[in-house]
């Protein structure tokens, strides 16, 4: 598969899938935990498939199995059954080594908590998993500064994320994420911990990726982030019941709230 930047400026490679083909395909997922003898279907049933390009919101209550589906699409975890075909190639095929070449290269992550390291400073951060992935220094220092760059944040490559305010930690963690150039940004709750005036920053950042070309799957319990999305998929107990773009998702809010 091709590895080539499609874009030098865009912070994602080409995954081999033309724009508004099938990228992410889950067929039938289920994911089922037994806890003293009792089944849980964290996720019951699961049929989605997201286009290259996509910004797709996965809505939900809390335990609806939201984190539980971003983690399968993420390949940190494994369906109990049911099909996952990432770029048309059946996950379960897949190595160790091809996981984590997805998980490392093809898929940036970025959560509610940023996991960054407050005695590293924002530089050396970014520069993290490109070290574990044994690239030089100066190519580290100089695709870590290129991501800093491109969330604004290069100026103050000194400094430690304790020296920064939430969203710019957000923004330092979604640096380290388009590190590697994914082609996918899975997002699980990435303004959970931040005010409204700090989230839409984030989520126009976010917006932006979408537009340079990353398809986006963002995790969020609230509807007011998912307006940000372009297509809304509701969960409730591990089953989607609204699937459709984020207008049909408004009107269909609308309707359940009775206004
Ligand atoms: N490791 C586990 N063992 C047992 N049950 C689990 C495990 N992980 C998740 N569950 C259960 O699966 C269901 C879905 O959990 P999940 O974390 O996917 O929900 P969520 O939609 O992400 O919720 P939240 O909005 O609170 O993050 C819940 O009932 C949860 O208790
Ligand atoms: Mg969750």
């Amino acid at each position: 598969m091709s590895r080539e930047l499609t874009n030098e400026r865009a912070f994602l490679s080409d995954d081999g899938v033309a724009p508004g083909e099938p990228l992410i395909e889950l067929r039938n997922i289920y994911k089922i935990y037994y806890m003293g003898g009792e089944e849980v279907h964290a996720n019951d049933g699961i049929s989605l498939t997201i286009n290259k390009g996509e910004f797709v919101a996965i809505v939900g209550k809390s335990g609806s199995g939201k984190s539980t589906l971003m983690n399968i699409i993420g390949a940190l975890d494994v369906p109990t059954f049911g099909e996952y075909f990432l770029a048309g190639e059946d996950t379960s095929e897949m190595t160790d080594d091809e996981l984590s070449e997805v998980r490392n290269n093809r898929i940036g992550f970025i959560f509610q908590q940023y996991n960054l390291l407050m005695k590293l400073n924002l530089l050396e951060n970014v520069e993290l998993p490109l070290l574990y992935k044994g690239y030089g220094k100066k190519e580290r220092e100089e695709k870590a500064m290129e991501a800093l760059k491109r969330v604004g944040l290069d100026e103050k490559w000194k400094s430690t994320p304790l020296q920064l305010s939430g969203g710019q930690q957000q923004r330092l963690s979604i640096a380290r994420a388009l590190c590697a150039r994914p082609s996918i940004i899975l997002a699980d709750e990435p303004t959970g911990a931040l005010d409204s005036r700090t989230s839409k920053d984030v989520l126009g950042l976010i917006t932006e990726l979408n537009k340079e070309g990353n398809t986006i799957v963002m995790i969020t319990h609230d509807p007011s982030i998912a307006m940000y999305s372009k297509r809304v998929v509701e969960i409730m107990d591990g089953r989607i019941i609204f699937d459709g773009d984020v207008k049909a998702y408004a009107d269909h809010r609308k309707l359940q709230n009775g206004n």
